[in-house]
């Protein structure tokens, strides 16, 4: 690949680790003002500057981000279905790659549906942009989505998806953690993983365990959004996952610190607009 596709890849993926924490805040293409997300301008002001990437969609990118940021953007092109529509799966390419060169991001992401009833569409639309993207020097990132389907997230599922986004041309894959094997769905793909938080976790102690997990297992990093900007304390939360991603922290010293953070009373962060809609 040229030197414009590298660099993009480098700053996504710093030194000296090679790994990322990106945030995701694109839930509302298709879940709407998610609680915790309401305002993106809002929870995204304390967190932009602590990630390595940021994930989202235009509307948000032009709406909320402030241009003056060196945060690398990992834009969301996919789209076309709602959390109250039909079939999730119902996705296609939303935002051209000339667009998403003239907002000058560091890569381009789409969801694709291994198993669903839009298969097809998903994977061919997946190949077809990581042409376009290969031709201008931009990164593509596959998401293996399940849509509703949350118990379809298990390592062979997740193999399958995983390898097939990355037959495809995928640079990238975004996949879920499972417990049984995940260390198969990272040695069957060979592109750099990053592992999605999915629907906020019970305990601090389980995020963190499974970003521990994910980065032990081989995994280059995560893409996590609600489990982050929901939890009460959403800072601390990204800098002790920061910790275990670039610094090899514990799961005990991550959260040690996560916990030193929460009781003293200075550090108390502000809760993002809250708002009866959830997700
Ligand atoms: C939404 C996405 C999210 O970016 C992905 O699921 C990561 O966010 P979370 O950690 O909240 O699951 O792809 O479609």
């Amino acid at each position: 690949m040229d030197w414009g596709w590298q660099n993009r890849m480098a700053r996504m993926f710093p030194a000296p680790t090679g790994r990322t924490v990106m945030l995701a805040v694109d839930h509302g293409y298709f879940m709407g003002p998610t609680h915790g997300l309401e305002v993106p301008r809002q929870t995204l002001a304390p967190l932009l500057g602590l990630c390595d990437a940021v994930a989202l969609t235009r509307g948000v990118l032009r709406t909320s981000v402030p241009p003056s940021t060196t945060t690398p953007v990992v834009l969301r092109v996919s789209g076309g279905a709602s959390v109250v529509g039909a079939d999730l799966s119902h996705e296609a390419l939303t935002t051209s790659v000339e667009d998403a060169l003239r907002l000058n991001v560091s890569a381009v992401a789409m969801s694709v549906f291994v198993g669903s009833a839009h298969e097809h569409e998903s994977l061919v639309n997946l190949g077809a942009l990581v042409n376009q993207g290969e031709a201008v020097g931009l990164p593509v990132m596959g998401i293996t989505a399940v849509g509703k389907e949350l118990d379809k997230r298990d390592a062979r599922y997740l193999s399958l998806a995983s390898r097939i986004a990355a037959e495809q041309g995928a640079h990238v894959v975004k996949t879920y953690y499972c417990e049984d094997g995940f260390s198969r769905v990272v040695e069957g793909c060979p592109v750099p993983i990053v592992v999605a938080g999915g629907p906020r976790l019970e305990t601090d102690r389980a995020v963190l365990e499974l970003v521990h997990a994910s980065i032990s297992a081989g995994a280059r990093g995560v893409d996590m959004g609600r489990n982050i900007w929901q939890s009460d304390h959403p800072v601390s939360m990204l800098k002790a996952i920061r910790s275990i991603v670039h610094e090899d922290c514990t799961v005990k010293e991550a959260l040690q610190a996560l916990e030193e953070a929460r009781l003293a009373p200075t550090a108390r962060e502000p809760r993002a607009d809250a708002s009866p809609v959830r997700a």
